[in-house]
């Protein structure tokens, strides 16, 4: 069986040697474990879930059904990565779902923010479910749990998301490979699986998605202006040397509008905040200060390359008395 608790005196894995010898031995424990039966992901691109598929696929192979549930309010790019790096390179057994439509009708009109996040949660899991139950002989489920997510949930700070809180009738045994790593653990182990740098050393990125930085209810061009913005400011990030190095950055479209002047004419349009800011426990936050010129070509960029935006904002607040999120 694999290893429950966390020893006190385990050796942190900060080395590709370590991250190596811990792979040898959960590969060893999940197949012991799952035998010829098969195991079911929820794959949401994720690092905690994407190492946990990665490793799943070295043990058990295609007896791994990995379904990764599009919601809509994933970062420009996210789900066609899962794909490529999955189902093409890895050669997953993926089950690919869009379900765009089917969140976004739901959330339509709906503008309080625990009511939007009830709703992702809720949805989430019933389509999950749906393609579960369409799978037969499924005995296990598995899951990216970690070791901060197990002392989080004794300590009572939060309810740690074991079981996703599917139906009653759905029952599995648990998968767990990575939840006595730490973040930091979790990432070299990817690393040393194969996963490409750019998915294991990403930046936070909350459940819901891009829905909590669409302020208020949430359409679909204002949707698509959080993605784009988004897109150009991680670029923009990549290119002058501040990914892996500023903790989260992300853009947000407030649901208000503003005057403008483009080409000569009168615009009426959205605003795009933009907010980067360095961590160590995400309780305190500070503000990461973005050179002039890249303050002025992160403006002309967004401005002139997204659909609805005729102004661009700053968002200097630290936490407290800020959250990081708007929603
Ligand atoms: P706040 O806004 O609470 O965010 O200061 C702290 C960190 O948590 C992330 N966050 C979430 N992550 N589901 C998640 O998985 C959520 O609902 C959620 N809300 C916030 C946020 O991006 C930041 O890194």
């Amino acid at each position: 069986m694999p290893i429950d608790r966390r020893p006190d005196d385990m050796t942190r894995i900060t080395t590709p040697e370590l991250a190596d010898a811990f792979i040898e031995e959960q590969i060893a424990a999940l197949r012991a474990q799952i035998g010829d039966k098969k195991v079911l992901l929820a794959l949401s691109g994720g690092v905690d879930s994407s190492v946990v598929a990665a490793m799943l696929i070295k043990a058990v192979g295609d007896q791994l059904v990995c379904v990764h549930v599009n919601h809509g309010l994933l970062r420009k790019g996210e789900p066609e990565q899962v794909i490529e790096v999955f189902r093409n390179q890895m050669k997953a057994n993926l089950i690919y779902v869009d379900a765009t439509d089917r969140f976004l009708d739901k959330l339509a009109g709906v503008a309080d923010p625990e009511t939007k996040r009830k709703i992702i949660g809720g949805e989430f899991i019933e389509v999950f479910a749906e393609e579960a139950r369409k799978l037969d002989g499924i005995d296990f489920l598995a899951q990216g749990t970690i070791w901060p997510d197990i002392l989080e949930s004794e300590q009572g700070i939060k309810a740690h998301h074991n079981a996703g809180g599917l139906p009653e009738d759905m029952k599995f045994e648990l998968v767990e490979p990575v939840r006595i790593l730490f973040k930091d653990e979790v990432r070299i182990v990817g690393e040393r699986l194969g996963l490409p740098a750019n998915m294991v050393y990403r930046q936070p990125f909350p459940g819901p998605g891009l829905g909590v930085r669409c302020p208020g209810a949430i359409t679909r061009d204002r949707l698509e202006a959080v993605r784009e913005s988004d897109a150009i400011l991680r670029e923009e990030f990549a290119k002058n040397g501040l990914e892996g190095k500023v903790w989260q950055y992300f853009t947000v479209v407030p649901d208000f509008k503003s005057t403008g002047i483009k080409n000569g004419k009168r615009t009426f349009d959205w605003p795009c905040i933009i907010r980067a800011i360095n961590t160590t426990d995400v309780m305190e936050v500070t503000v990461e200060h973005l050179s002039d010129e890249l303050i002025d070509h992160l403006v002309k960029r967004i401005t002139t390359e997204v659909p609805g935006i005729n102004r661009v904002l700053f968002d200097y607040t630290p936490k407290p008395p800020a959250t990081v999120e708007y929603e």
